[in-house]
């Protein structure tokens, strides 16, 4: 039974397959010079994708990524059905169908905060993408979706798993955080949730985007002087939530401030500008990057053992 991944989401998968009494099989997956993306079941990796069940492991981000996700999908549903014909006559042709048994695991689903028809005549880029994705799989366990309810309803089961009690767990080791804020209304499930396990006071802040570079939280009493505080988000982009949830915590006392996340996307100078705001920045794996303390790996297994039960 194999934990299989393309270049996307390997590292999760490594990590991924012993806790779910599984092998990681890493599956062939490049680029084209033109960067358009290929992938491919290694002729050593038929014999395991045909066994039951397989977990995918692969990211929806960024845009590449949603076609690798297809193509792999796409790669293992030919493979199990029995349809090896190729050109060169390489191997066995055709084998016996072995039938469905194909789980997804998405560490961070790119595309997840179009999740509403804003203005007229957008997509709702969240859920069309569930739309193609739910036609190769069985069940899709998705880390940290930013808005679940937008996947309401779809064909195969959703398991919608959370990293907050293994980031409840770092911080409590690492910060050991007095207060724990959520920058928005949006996070404030995941934040509060922290706030529980760490056993620390909790609030939130209202937050208005004026655009996707520029945010204001409305002025609100907080009960941090003199006190250690993490902030909790689903994901950090640019870091401006961040950094303006920080200052508004600065100037009413708070001693640190530290910033966990499930998803740190830290687009365009993200970590140098979060480091003049914060303390420390700290994320999970589901995507690479600079502050990946937090392994994705746990929350995932638990989502995928409820769907493969
Ligand atoms: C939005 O509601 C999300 O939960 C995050 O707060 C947001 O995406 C963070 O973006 P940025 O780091 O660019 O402020």
């Amino acid at each position: 039974m194999p934990v299989v991944s393309g270049s996307s989401g390997s590292d999760v998968a490594a990590a991924l397959a012993p806790l779910l009494g599984m092998q990681f099989v890493e599956l062939e997956s490049r680029r084209f010079p033109d960067g358009e993306g290929y992938v491919r079941v290694p002729s050593e990796a038929i014999e395991a994708v045909r066994s039951e069940p397989v977990v995918l492991v692969s990211n929806t981000y960024p845009d590449s990524g949603i076609v690798s996700t297809i193509l792999l999908l796409e790669a293992i549903a030919d493979v199990r059905k029995g349809d090896l014909a190729n050109l060169k006559g390489e191997g066995e042709q055709y084998m016996d169908d072995v039938g469905r048994g194909v789980y997804l695991a998405v560490p961070y689903y790119g595309y997840s905060r179009q999740d509403k028809r804003f203005s007229s005549g957008e997509a709702i880029s969240a859920r069309v993408i569930a739309e193609i994705l739910e036609r190769g799989c069985d069940g899709i366990a998705i880390l940290d979706l930013h808005e679940p309810a937008v996947l309401e309803g779809m064909d195969v089961p959703i398991e919608f798993v959370s990293a907050m009690p293994e980031i409840a767990e770092l911080l409590q080791s690492e910060v050991d955080p007095d207060f724990v804020l959520s920058p928005d209304k949006g996070a404030i499930a995941r934040a509060s949730e922290v706030a529980g396990l760490i056993d620390c006071q909790f609030s939130y802040l209202e937050k208005t985007r004026i655009d996707a570079h520029t945010i204001e939280h409305t002025p609100k009493d907080l009960d941090v002087d003199g006190k250690v505080v993490a902030i909790v988000d689903d994901m950090i982009s640019t870091g401006g939530t961040i950094c303006r949830a920080s200052d508004a915590l600065r100037r009413q006392g708070a001693t640190e401030v530290h910033a966990a996340c499930t998803h740190g996307l830290f687009t365009g100078g993200a970590i140098l500008r979060l480091a003049s705001h914060v303390d420390g920045v700290h994320s999970t794996n589901s995507l690479p990057n600079p502050r990946a303390v937090v392994s994705a790996a746990p929350a995932l297994a638990r989502g995928l053992k409820r769907l493969m039960e």
